[in-house]
């Protein structure tokens, strides 16, 4: 349906002419774009689509609106078949909640007599018609009202090329009051204001700011500034203003009057706080060229500054310029990360799959460093975490692997966001912290880079006060709407319960179940930082992580298994009556576990396997019970758009599972670890617009097909990696900077099921244990041969993974 892999004459020309392998060919941007139900986003990767760099600030791309609001998921600006709002450059990828920017656009319209309203977007919105085009740094559409947009992004700034049907009207709206709108309402929804647009040059250039609140972190108003320019002066440009009618969850001030058409003024509007919306109109005559361009730069410091990076960065007005630097930078800062042969026989599929997962994993966070408006403390500044909880399970291990640079650089943002605002965040948006789902994950992902050795410029010291901080403080509550029993925005909200009781009541705190487990981990990752740096901390945090033992009820069955993690009240005793672990309601913010039944919670002990194990009654039951949650059709829980299409309790869409298909490693069952992950793989990751089992959630699915493609799994908060099975007979992969981690494999046949592991050698030694350690290989690189074939064989002989955390209370 939708075209990928076009390029333009120029652009093939000039990959042709490039030494090195052009990887961004293999990239479908489009991979998670739709849901199960063909044309809509519902229940797909949520993700953004147009021009971006790594880790870019700008994200430039459509704003769509889909007309079945209930099945309506706008988050990244784009969707399969919804009209277009407008061109705007900021966006989340992957996001699930409520939308969070779609700010500072463009609108390319050839009619404005009424009843278009520009004040009112349904009345001009677009639709679309054709294929669109995707490539990396670069995006085409083509409009009902005949105009196709082509754009391509730099890391502050964007270029829009417009080519208008010949000898009609050519107009281009800029609304500073749009944003993504949350169409089913509810507390996250967004809202504009104020702001400010001024023209110059008659209208060649324009430059102003808006203000924005809300979006799905629930986040404190945000001031983005912005500086655009066109190719070709105007024939007309005018500004405008009108009453701000838009619904406003939490500053409701305005009447709720019809929409009045906007007032016209000459050069400048401003309006705030809470006032006007405010925009311009730019006009080109009918005999004009059929071709607008336009560049525009943003900023989150001031309008100087968005004019300097529209100027710096997008130097000319070829669109082919920008989009050749994009695709380098991608090619050089990411994709040549991990080199695998590109030449025939390999399989396209496999390289789009593999390419493009890099592509997603790399669209968030922001790096905002120079951008930060809130302090100046010389440290980088990172925004757009989306979320802890969501990429500490393997994304920034990854991170840490093939981008240490950038890596050490955003986990010197969390320590200074702690320095600056008290806590680290879980989530962070539009610079605020929000929203926080279980635990304070960030301190998992700390401990996972000290372990690994991460050290450079981290100031460790104040890394570990971040983590205690955490660990003992209980966060102010802001009384959110989301859960208004205790803090969502950052933190551990539930503190008052875990540190007094030793675990979280289900009758005085919401998710009870999935919490305890969050808060054990959660701990260990300080217990292990603690070991260098506060010894006289350690038994305390190892104490701590074992506490999800006390809401182990041990004699709980159901469905012959027996001993399960379930709500226990605060006077000590559990409440099982009418208790179903495969359940866990709304599976929300106030239900007894989040996006995850106990169920698959009870298997989530990373740090202390051997115990977990036995609680679960031994190496048999545990594999029964491992083995019961991969059967079709033993799901009882509707998880909605987070589990769209999987009837196992097993739910590789969500991140709370990543790993429980790897722990048959723990009964050294290696095998069936290998099975069970190729099998979720193959079923649910495709070459496709539905392509991921749901939300992107900003990479977080696409790292986890990574590391099933390189054949090793991460095990978080400890330096250790489970030995899976490669995709590709021979991977490169640039560790620490510039090291090679060459992994082989003899004797694959990918289509033949060929992919057990016979043997495994790591640099050039025999290995017969099914894990190694982080410094074996990723440190001065080195090599991981394996030997596969067809029959699923028992090799490893030595001992399971560790259990460090290991201590039964
Ligand atoms: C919205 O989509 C759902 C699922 O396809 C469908 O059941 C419902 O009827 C649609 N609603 C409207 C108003 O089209
Ligand atoms: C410009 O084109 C539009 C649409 O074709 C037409 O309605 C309008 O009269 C034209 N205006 C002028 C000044 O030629
Ligand atoms: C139109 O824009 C306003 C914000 O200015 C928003 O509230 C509304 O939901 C938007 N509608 C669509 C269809 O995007
Ligand atoms: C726009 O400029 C014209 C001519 O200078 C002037 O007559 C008019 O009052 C101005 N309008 C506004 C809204 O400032
Ligand atoms: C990996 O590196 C080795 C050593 O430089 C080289 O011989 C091999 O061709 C490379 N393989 C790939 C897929 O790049
Ligand atoms: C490529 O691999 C995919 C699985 O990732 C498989 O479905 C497909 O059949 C393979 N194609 C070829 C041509 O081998
Ligand atoms: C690290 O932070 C500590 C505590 O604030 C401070 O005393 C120390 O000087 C810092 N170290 C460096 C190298 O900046
Ligand atoms: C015990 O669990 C039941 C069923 O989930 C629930 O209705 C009840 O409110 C709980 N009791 C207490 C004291 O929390
Ligand atoms: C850890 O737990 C053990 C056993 O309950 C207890 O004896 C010890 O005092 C605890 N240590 C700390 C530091 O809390
Ligand atoms: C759980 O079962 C064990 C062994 O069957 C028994 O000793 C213990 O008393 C039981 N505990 C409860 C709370 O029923
Ligand atoms: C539970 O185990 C018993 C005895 O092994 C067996 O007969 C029964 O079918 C099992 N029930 C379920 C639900 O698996
Ligand atoms: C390789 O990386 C190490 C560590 O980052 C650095 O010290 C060294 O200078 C680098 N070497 C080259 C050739 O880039």
């Amino acid at each position: 349906m939708i075209s990928i892999f076009q390029c333009t004459l120029l652009l093939c020309l000039s990959t042709l002419v490039l030494s090195q392998t052009d990887y961004s060919q293999y990239v479908n941007p489009l991979i998670g774009s739709e849901g199960p139900i063909e044309g809509l986003a519902f229940g797909g990767g949520d993700i953004f689509v147009g021009g971006a760099l790594p880790f870019g600030v700008v994200k430039v791309g459509i704003d769509t609106y889909e007309d079945n609001i209930t099945m309506s998921v706008i988050n990244g600006g784009y969707t399969p078949n919804g009209r277009v709002t407008a061109v705007s450059m900021l966006h989340e990828s992957g996001t699930g909640g409520a939308p969070k920017y779609g700010v500072i656009p463009q609108m390319a319209l050839t009619d404005i007599s009424p009843p278009v309203n520009l004040l009112d977007n349904t009345t001009y919105f677009q639709s679309r018609i054709g294929d669109d085009t995707a490539e990396v740094g670069y995006f085409k559409t083509q409009l009902e009202n005949g105009v196709s947009i082509e754009l391509s992004g730099a890391r502050h700034s964007g270029i829009m090329q417009y080519t208008y049907p010949p000898a009609g009207e050519k107009h281009v709206l800029v609304d500073v009051s749009h944003y993504l709108p949350s169409e089913g309402g509810g507390n996250s929804v967004q809202v504009f204001l104020g702001g400010e647009i001024r023209l110059e040059e008659d209208g060649k250039q324009y430059s102003g700011h808006g203000t924005w609140g809300g979006g799905w972190n629930e986040g404190a108003p945000f001031t983005v500034f912005f500086c655009g320019e066109f190719e070709n002066p105007p024939d007309q440009a005018r500004t405008f203003r009108g009453r701000n009618t838009d619904p406003m969850i939490r500053y409701h001030t305005f009447s709720n009057e019809p929409l009045q058409q906007p007032v016209f003024g000459n050069n400048s509007e401003s309006s705030g706080m809470l006032n006007d919306r405010i925009g311009a109109l730019f006009t080109w005559s009918n005999s004009s060229s059929g071709t607008v361009k336009s560049r525009v730069g943003v900023s989150f410091i001031s309008v100087e500054k968005a004019c300097h990076f529209k100027n710096e960065e997008i130097q000319s007005w070829s669109l082919d310029d920008t989009i050749a630097a994009a695709r380098k930078e991608w090619n050089r800062d990411v994709f040549s990360k991990i080199k695998v042969s590109t030449k025939p026989p390999q399989n396209r599929t496999n390289l789009v799959l593999l390419y493009s997962s890099l592509y997603f994993m790399h669209l968030m966070p922001s790096d905002r460093t120079g951008e930060n408006p809130l302090w100046d403390s010389g440290e980088p500044s990172w925004d757009d975490f989306y979320t802890a909880w969501d990429i500490f399970r393997c994304t920034t291990t990854l991170y840490h692997m093939i981008q240490p640079a950038y890596y050490e650089e955003m986990i010197r943002s969390l320590i200074d966001i702690w320095r600056f605002e008290g806590y680290m965040p879980d989530g962070r948006s539009g610079n605020y912290n929000g929203l926080v789902q279980g635990g304070s994950d960030a301190d998992n992902i700390l401990a996972d880079a000290y372990v690994r050795g991460l050290r450079g410029k981290i100031n460790w010291t104040e890394g570990y006060q971040a983590m205690v901080k955490d660990a003992e403080v209980q966060p102010y509550n802001t009384f959110s709407l989301t859960d208004p029993s205790g803090s969502v925005k950052e933190g551990r909200g539930a503190l008052n319960d875990w540190i007094p009781l030793g675990y979280i009541s289900s009758d005085r705190s919401t998710r009870a179940v999935s919490r305890s487990v969050e808060y054990a981990l959660n701990d260990f990752a300080l217990a292990q930082v603690a070991k260098d740096l506060a010894p006289e901390d350690v038994q305390k945090y190892l104490n701590r992580s074992a506490q999800w033992q006390n809401i182990w009820a041990h004699n709980f069955t159901t469905l012959n298994f027996t001993g399960f993690l379930a709500p226990r009240l605060a006077d000590g005793t559990f409440n099982l009556t009418d208790y179903n672990p495969a359940l866990c309601g709304e599976c929300e913010w106030s239900s007894i576990s989040y996006e995850g039944t106990p169920f698959e919670y009870s298997f989530n002990v990373p740090h202390d396997m051997e115990t977990l194990i036995d609680f679960m009654g031994g190496p048999t039951d545990f594999e029964s019970r491992l083995d019961y949650i991969f059967k079709p059709g033993t799901s009882q829980q509707d998880l909605r758009e987070n589990g769209a299409g999987i009837t196992t309790i097993m739910n590789i869409g969500n991140e709370p599972d990543f790993a429980t298909p790897y722990e048959y490693h723990y009964l050294n069952k290696q095998a069936k670890s290998v099975r069970q992950t190729r099998q979720l793989a193959n079923q649910y990751f495709h070459d496709a617009p539905y392509g991921v089992p749901g939300n992107s959630d900003a990479g977080a699915l696409n790292s986890w097909l990574i590391f099933q493609m390189i054949g090793f799994y991460p095990v978080v908060t400890q330096n250790v990696f489970l030995i899976g099975s490669p995709w590709f007979d021979d991977i490169n992969i640039t560790v620490n900077g510039n090291a090679t981690l060459r992994v082989t494999a003899n004797g694959l046949d990918n289509e033949a099921e060929s992919y057990y592991v016979q043997s495994v050698k790591i640099n050039g030694e025999a290995c017969d244990k099914n894990w190694f350690e982080h410094d074996q290989l990723m440190n001065t690189g080195g090599t991981l041969e394996f030997e596969l074939g067809t029959e699923a064989k028992l090799w490893e002989t030595r001992e399971v993974p560790p259990s460090p955390g290991h201590l039964v209370l």
